[in-house]
């Protein structure tokens, strides 16, 4: 039985095969590699020893799903695959609903044709809109986002639950991601975005190594103790150990089951800085900007119930976050492109 895991070459996909493998599932991978390099599957090879199945494809092409269903015996999907920078689907949004929407329509469709009716869905923080409580439990009502790419998120979650509703044969688990940053211990593998990074860590890791000059801090008005915003950032390898545990409770037959996935702390943009600073002994330079459209002020989890059902926890520090982020920047300055 394998594990199908679409957008396995992409960040937390790459992070997420290191721990099925190390869990010895058997794992096959479908990316289109829009956004990644297969060589981080080559990395996953070089920490495991072992080898994953890597299909080129997309998930929108069902010719390539029908060959991957007839040469593997897949048993759950863990679907990673999709478009998600923000600032791009406000300018792209049919693109965001065609890849991601009707990307994970065919997916499913070609699943439940081949009786594989076990899917990990990656979802974010981003469907509570501006959250109604902090800390945000699953039960805080879903809100208002403020991009296509956040509505991919929560309209998906809403078709993935009207299918198991239809047919409770099918385990649907939700995942809601926090702010994943970080990078493996063995600093082979980490996060490697194209052009000038959207989000807090790359943007840090990429001023520290000298391939930009200062962070712009987006606002420092906000109604949290320094004034910038707060987040709940995990490690990347804990969020991947997530899955192995959300995979063992599909084994019990779940239905549909929502977990927030974080660390129930909530850092602003400043201690981030001063936690890389000080992790790391290097300076980062930054200047204050204006608000940044659609950011809001604090968002962070409880993640008691992931932990109470799921058995999981994150358990690396900010300091760890910030050691290993910087770990495999500094190893790999181009990411996974030669210098
Ligand atoms: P990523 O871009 O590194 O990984 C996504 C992968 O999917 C890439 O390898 C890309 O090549 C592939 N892909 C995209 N469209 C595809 C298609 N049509 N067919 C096949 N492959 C396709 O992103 P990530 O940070 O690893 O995120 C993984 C998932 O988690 C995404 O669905 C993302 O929206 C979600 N998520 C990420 C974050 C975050 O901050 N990184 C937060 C919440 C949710
Ligand atoms: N920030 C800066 N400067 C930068 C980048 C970010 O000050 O150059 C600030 C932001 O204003 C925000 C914080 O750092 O206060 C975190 O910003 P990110 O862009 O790293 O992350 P977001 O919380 O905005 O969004 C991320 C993902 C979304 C996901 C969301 C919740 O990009 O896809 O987490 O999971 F939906």
């Amino acid at each position: 039985m394998a594990v199908l895991v679409t957008g396995g070459a992409g960040y937390i996909g790459s992070h997420t095969c290191v721990e099925l493998l190390n869990a010895g599932c058997e794992v096959v991978v479908l990316d289109n590699l829009s956004n990644a390099s297969e060589k981080s599957l080559e990395r996953v090879k070089q920490i495991t020893g072992k080898d994953v199945t890597f299909y080129k494809g997309d998930i929108l092409d069902r010719e390539i799903l029908e060959k991957l269903f007839a040469e593997n015996t897949i048993d759950s999907c863990i679907h990673f695959a999709g478009l998600k920078a923000v600032g791009e689907s406000v300018q792209k949004p049919w693109e965001y609903y065609h890849n991601n929407i009707s990307g994970t329509l065919t997916l499913v469709d070609e699943m439940r044709r081949h009786n594989c009716k076990n899917i990990i869905f990656s979802s974010s923080a981003t469907v509570y809109g501006n959250p109604a409580q902090i800390p945000i439990t699953e039960e805080c009502p879903k809100g208002e986002c403020t991009n296509p790419y956040g509505w991919t998120k929560s309209m998906l979650e809403q078709v993935l639950s009207d299918i198991q509703k239809a047919d409770p044969q099918w385990n649907v688990i939700l995942l809601r991601y926090f702010n994943p940053i970080g990078a493996h211990k063995s600093g082979l593998m980490g996060e490697n975005p194209n052009g000038i990074p959207n989000n807090l860590m790359p943007y840090i890791t990429q001023v520290a190594v000298g391939k930009l000059k200062e962070l712009g801090v987006f606002g420092n008005d906000y109604d949290t103790p320094d004034g910038t915003g707060v987040r709940d950032y995990i490690h990347v390898v804990d969020l991947a150990a997530g899955h192995v545990k959300a995979l063992k409770k599909i084994e019990e037959r779940a239905g549909l089951c929502i977990y927030n996935l974080g660390t129930g702390h909530g850092y602003s943009v400043l201690d981030i800085v001063n936690n890389f600073e000080k992790a790391n002994g290097v300076k980062i330079p930054y200047v204050i900007k204006p608000r940044r459209a659609g950011d809001i002020a604090t968002c962070y989890s409880n993640a008691d119930k992931a932990e109470k059902e799921l058995g999981w926890k994150a358990e690396n520090g900010i300091l760890e976050m910030c050691e290993d982020s910087w770990r495999w920047q500094k190893n790999n300055p181009n990411g996974y492109e030669e210098a």
